[in-house]
């Protein structure tokens, strides 16, 4: 089976066998007759997150491609919306301002879709997915049972959450439910590119269609767009060191931007990536993206391979340069 249109790389990929699931029952079944025991087999959204190292993947993909949305009032201003695991993010997030609520427009155009986001916590400029996540249900796919876990069961962190560890490959999200705000509206314009961004449309007084507009903007000035450069977001994620180790580098380097977080000091990635002369620089088909160092692109006819050894070129750079380990922000595939 052809995957070439089921991952935003770019690759020419195939895999051994695909299941495309459109409804709750084909997971239970397959449950039920103890595939998911017996066989290899990958869980892919919209495949805006993985990078598969082989062009040939020997296992089943099965495709989560649910479908349906709804909203439902709630009380002191707030509403639950409900989509099915297949459902595009950005759609949803449209669909949220269509009906005035409020708390995703932060998120727009993120690619993927909404059964994913909750695996890696997707977040920028200020929000995060575990902000505004009521519930994720799903099926346990070596019990089949149907399992609804709360915001806190899912131990959301920065890009982190049991979806990442003890459900890992175990746990097929089939929808997720936010809680957005109907009226008076909190918006999030405290991170610094977003301010200067509406300055620049005039915008004095914001409404979440004005910070959508305001995302929608600056990620297009900076992050290409998979349909015409293969990438899945930032590669790696900002690594989060002590406190001390920052202090250390900041006075080798006092440019370096550092952001404290409850974990420790976040730095960014593609400042570092940056720094060690990597940003914009192409490398056969492969290279890390002119306008954002933390995004890796296939410049037309990578593998899987190439991509990932330039990938691990950089980190061990990173970690020779500044004594920092990178990790992956996107799913490696072997
Ligand atoms: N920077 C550089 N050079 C670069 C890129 C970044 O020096 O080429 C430094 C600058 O100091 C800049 C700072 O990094 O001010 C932050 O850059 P940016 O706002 O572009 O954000 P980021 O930290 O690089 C993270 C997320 C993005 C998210 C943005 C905005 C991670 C791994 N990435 O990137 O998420 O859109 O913040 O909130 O946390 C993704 O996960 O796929 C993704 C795109």
């Amino acid at each position: 089976y052809d995957l070439s249109r089921h991952n935003t790389f770019g690759l020419q990929l195939h895999c051994a066998l695909f299941y495309h699931i459109t409804h709750e029952h084909q997971l239970l079944t397959l449950a039920s007759s103890g595939f998911f025991r017996q066989n290899k087999y990958l869980l892919l959204g919209g495949g805006s997150n993985m990078l598969f190292v082989n062009d040939f993947y020997d296992g089943a993909i099965l495709h989560l491609d649910l479908r349906g949305r709804h909203i439902r009032p709630s009380q002191n201003s707030m509403a639950t919306l409900t989509a099915a695991a297949g459902e595009n993010w950005h759609q949803t997030v449209l669909y949220a301002l269509e009906n005035n609520l409020g708390g995703i427009e932060n998120l727009s155009l993120i690619p993927g879709n909404c059964g994913t986001a909750p695996v890696q916590n997707i977040g920028a400029y200020g929000v995060e997915l575990s902000q505004v996540l009521e519930s994720v249900s799903g099926i346990h796919l070596l019990t089949g049972e149907k399992i609804t876990l709360s915001n806190q069961e899912c131990h959301f962190g920065y890009r982190e959450s049991i979806f990442k560890h003890q459900l890992k490959d175990r746990f097929a999200i089939t929808s997720i439910t936010l809680k957005l705000t109907t009226k008076n509206h909190q918006l999030h314009t405290h991170y610094g590119t977003i301010t200067d961004e509406l300055q620049k449309m005039n915008v004095t007084n914001p409404t979440i269609h004005h910070i959508s507009q305001a995302v929608i903007a600056i990620r297009q000035s900076k992050l290409p767009d998979p349909a015409i450069l293969g990438n899945c977001g930032s590669f790696f994620k900002n690594p989060i060191i002590s406190a001390e180790k920052a202090n250390q580098l900041k006075s080798h380097y006092p440019d370096l931007p550092t952001y404290p977080t409850p974990e420790g000091t976040k730095i960014p990635a593609g400042w570092l990536i940056e720094k060690a002369g990597w940003k914009g620089r192409r490398i056969g088909n492969v290279g890390m993206h002119e306008k954002q160092a933390l995004v890796l692109v296939n410049y037309g006819n990578a593998t899987g391979k190439e991509l990932w050894n330039h990938a691990q070129t950089i980190m061990a750079d990173i970690q020779h340069k500044f004594g920092i380990t990178l990790q992956p922000e996107v799913n490696i595939i072997h």
